[in-house]
């Protein structure tokens, strides 16, 4: 007899008896039944657009390694941000490609009321003003030598650091940022950003802390984005955190709570969901992901070359956000998706 089409028969107990009647196929047997089900959901209202601005006017300049994604000249991010609002997404954040020109040891064009961000921040309050602006008082676009610190003699220095980048928030919420969001991991940013935001009459001024921001390897594409990934020396160790570590992590996220932050991020995302869960169980604060170029390109790359549905892998990737305690998601996907969500 042929023993591949022969059905076999069972040896033992049903499986009535082994699951005690209970067969957890039931609630999945048809969609309606998986919808009314359904734990988690992905909406417009979870999603937070970064883009990259550059000078000039009528730029978009297309990225490489990211497909898809462009750096836009102020008059075209306002376009955009206006596209989103209408789209229904909640906020932008915005990461400047600044030129050589402009930067300096300090990083102190970061600080300029003129600067690429701040002048981005008034043209998109105006196209958009329903729109939130998230902006990143960090100094590395702005530093000659691609760090989030005050470089001296080797070493990133905090407290003048803290100085610059307290600056930088300053003058970004001077121009209309909604939400400062510092990912520089500095000790004592938060507390120092929040000090001068309320002395200069910015008390609704939110911060979101880049509470656990690790030393990654997923960050490359943006540092070609933004133009630093030539200019970095060395790495980041001294002030992101060790991606080995998740107690550090719920210290860094509790101090930058108890001085001031509104809400927390995860950065990156996808490889630091146990992060995300944790810090949601432990303190339940708005928080969010920072689902990172590396993370975007993967899906995009794997997709281009059919190795993978894009568009499905883009879905579950930020629904497992939502899982595992999430409130938004900073994400490169974010108008593909609304269209989609809307569609
Ligand atoms: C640094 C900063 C980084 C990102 C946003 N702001 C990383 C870095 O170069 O250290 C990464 C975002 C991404 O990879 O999408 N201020």
């Amino acid at each position: 007899m042929d023993r591949i089409t022969r059905t076999p028969t069972r040896i033992g107990r049903s499986v009535d008896e082994i699951t005690g009647s209970r067969r957890l196929r039931r609630t999945r047997k048809t969609d309606w039944s998986r919808r009314l089900v359904q734990e988690n959901r992905l909406t417009v209202d979870d999603l937070i657009w970064p883009i990259f601005l550059v000078d000039g006017e009528n730029k978009r300049e297309p990225l490489p390694a990211m497909p898809g994604v462009f750096r836009l000249s102020v008059d075209m991010a306002a376009q955009e941000a206006k596209r989103a609002a209408s789209l229904g997404i909640p906020a932008i954040a915005t990461f400047p490609y600044i030129d050589h020109a402009l930067k300096d040891q300090t990083g102190s064009h970061a600080c300029h009321a003129d600067n690429l961000i701040n002048r981005a921040t008034r043209a998109i309050k105006d196209a958009a003003p329903d729109i939130g602006i998230i902006t990143d008082a960090a100094l590395d676009p702005f530093t000659d030598h691609g760090h989030d610190g005050i470089l001296r003699d080797g070493i990133i220095v905090n407290d003048e650091t803290v100085d610059q980048v307290v600056a930088a928030a300053l003058e970004q919420a001077r121009a209309g940022s909604d939400i400062i969001a510092p990912s520089d991991m500095m000790d004592g940013r938060i507390g120092a950003i929040r000090d001068a935001l309320d002395a200069d009459g910015f008390q609704d001024v939110a911060i979101m802390s880049y509470a656990t921001k690790f030393s990654s390897a997923f960050y490359g594409p943006y540092r070609e984005a933004i133009g630093t990934s030539g200019l970095l020396k060395g790495d980041k160790k001294t002030y992101y955190l060790d991606p080995a570590n998740s107690n550090e992590a719920m210290r860094e996220a509790e101090q930058d709570l108890a001085e001031g932050a509104d809400m927390l991020m995860v950065k990156p995302g996808m490889p630091y969901l146990d992060i995300i869960h944790r810090l949601k169980e432990t303190f339940a604060v708005p928080t969010f992901a920072y689902q990172v170029s590396g993370e975007f390109t993967m899906i995009k790359a794997a997709a281009a070359n059919g190795w993978i549905d894009g568009e499905r892998a883009m879905l579950e990737s930020l629904l497992a956000f939502k899982r595992a305690g999430c409130d938004g998601i900073l994400t490169y996907f974010a108008p593909d998706v609304a269209e989609l969500l809307a569609s």
